[in-house]
């Protein structure tokens, strides 16, 4: 049931404000709060360290602008990142051999969204509606803006490829990928990425629950993905025996530059008695060694798991070890902690944080 109150808004507020991310805070603050601490309002220099790292090293700097910047600016600053309006005016996705482009709208304050109860619809502000069989009208859009229902790639998730589907480098080595084909509107970028979170969407039109803009990935709320990603362990005498499966339809990890580790650990009355690694990872380099991704021009290694993959690891157990319970634990490094050290970030930065995604333990 969706109640359109009246609204009651002094219009004061909005004139002359400028379409940047904190004009929407009056209306969406729980969205925008989430928003503040993802990984899309930090993908600029100035607070993104690791992204700052690497950049700051690349041939053509620009040529990274174009994703890490939304919607794109005549003169970016370091601290131009992923406003709302680098999405919610997406109009379209070009292909590119490349990478994939947005296309946006030009249209003014015209924005795109999602709902299934409005497919189809363009909502602007006192647009009027009819409840009650006709008794009683009630207003509804936002007094900021329009909203355009009927653009598909908002329910399909297609909205995200423009930046996340390709990357290839010079050389035509693809860096890294997602493919949308085997996704649909049941199961996409956005149900996994932006699940439904308690809490009104907007301040005016009160909703239970609104999407998640918090982006849960590699870089914040890791804990929450978890579920897509199933393991058991199984011991026997001579070897541990660990089943992965990754329900996730792209590659665990998606970024060249991550590690993924399979830790496992055997006890003794509450004492390490045994303990092993396992890497995983899709390192990308020239002559058989690792490079920046720039100069690469071939895959020097790839096992890491693969969409929808089920993956079955077993690690021998050394003969003279007893033990009474065994630990595995799944996790990843935002930078592969080689490459970091070759970067010159610091053993202590939190860059360097062993991340956990998955523990079982018997
Ligand atoms: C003055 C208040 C106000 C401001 C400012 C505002 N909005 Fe809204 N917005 C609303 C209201 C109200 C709705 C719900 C309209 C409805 O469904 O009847 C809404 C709905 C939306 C929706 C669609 C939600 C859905 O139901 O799917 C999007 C997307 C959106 N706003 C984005 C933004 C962005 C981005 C900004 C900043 C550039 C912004 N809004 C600024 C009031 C505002
Ligand atoms: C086609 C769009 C696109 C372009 C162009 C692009 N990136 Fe990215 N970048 C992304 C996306 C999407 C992510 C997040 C993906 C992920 O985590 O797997 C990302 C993530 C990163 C990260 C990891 C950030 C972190 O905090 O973990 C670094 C570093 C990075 N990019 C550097 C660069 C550099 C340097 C360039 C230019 C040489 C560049 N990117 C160009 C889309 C792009
Ligand atoms: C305008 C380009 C752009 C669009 C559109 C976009 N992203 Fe991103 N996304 C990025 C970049 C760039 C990063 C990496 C930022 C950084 O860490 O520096 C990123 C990071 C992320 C991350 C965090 C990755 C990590 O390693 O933690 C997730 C999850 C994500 N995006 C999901 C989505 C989803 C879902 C959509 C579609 C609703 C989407 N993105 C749309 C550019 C984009
Ligand atoms: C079934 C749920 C599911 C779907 C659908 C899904 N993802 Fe993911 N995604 C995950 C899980 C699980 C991870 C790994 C956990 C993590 O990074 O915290 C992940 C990780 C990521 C990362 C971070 C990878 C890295 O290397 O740091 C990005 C970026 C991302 N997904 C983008 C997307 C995009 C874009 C789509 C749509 C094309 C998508 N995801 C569809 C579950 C999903
Ligand atoms: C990386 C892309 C991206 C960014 C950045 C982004 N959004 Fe969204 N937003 C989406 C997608 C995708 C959805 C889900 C589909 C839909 O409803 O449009 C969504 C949904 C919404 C909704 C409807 C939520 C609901 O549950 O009904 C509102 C309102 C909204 N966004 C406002 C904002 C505001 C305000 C900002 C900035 C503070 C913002 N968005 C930043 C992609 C984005």
């Amino acid at each position: 049931m969706k109640y359109y109150i009246p609204l009651l808004l002094t219009l004061s507020a909005l004139s002359g404000a400028g379409v940047s991310s904190s004009t929407c805070k009056s209306c969406h603050p729980k969205i925008y709060d989430e928003y503040i601490s993802s990984a899309h309002h930090l993908s600029s220099a100035d607070s993104d360290g690791l992204f700052k790292a690497i950049w700051s090293k690349a041939p053509n700097k620009k040529s990274c602008l174009k994703c890490h910047v939304a919607p794109p600016k005549k003169n970016p600053t370091m601290n131009s990142s992923i406003d709302c309006t680098g999405c919610h005016t997406i109009k379209s996705i070009k292909h590119g051999d490349m990478t994939n482009s947005n296309i946006y709208e030009k249209r003014e304050k015209y924005f795109y969204s999602a709902q299934q109860s409005e497919r189809g619809e363009k909502l602007k502000y006192e647009h009027e509606r009819s409840g009650w069989f006709g008794l009683n009208s009630q207003r509804s859009g936002s007094p900021y803006h329009t909203i355009d229902y009927s653009n598909d790639i908002y329910y399909n998730g297609k909205v995200c490829m423009g930046c996340h589907s390709h990357k290839k480098n010079n050389n035509g080595l693809i860096l890294c990928s997602t493919d949308i084909k085997s996704m649909n509107e049941k199961q996409n970028c956005i149900t996994c990425h932006m699940p439904d979170k308690s809490g009104s969407a907007t301040t005016i039109r009160i909703s239970k629950t609104h999407k998640y803009h918090g982006f849960s990935g590699s870089r914040f709320g890791e804990n929450m993905l978890g579920k897509y990603i199933d393991m058991q362990l199984n011991a026997t005498k001579k070897s541990l025996v660990i089943t992965i499966d990754n329900r996730t339809p792209h590659s665990l990890l998606t970024h060249p530059m991550r590690l993924l580790m399979l830790k496992v650990i055997l006890y003794k009355n509450g004492k390490v008695v045994y303990s092993a690694k396992k890497s995983f990872a899709r390192i990308v380099g020239r002559e058989g060694k690792p490079s920046a991704p720039w100069l690469a021009n071939e895959i020097v290694r790839d096992d890491m798991l693969k969409a929808n993959e089920k993956r079955v690891i077993s690690i021998d157990i050394p003969k003279n070890i007893t033990y009474d319970k065994t630990e595995a634990v799944l996790g990843y490094y935002l930078i592969n902690p080689k490459v970091a050290q070759k970067l010159g970030i610091k053993k202590n930065s939190r860059l360097l944080k062993f991340h956990i995604l998955k523990r079982v333990i018997k």
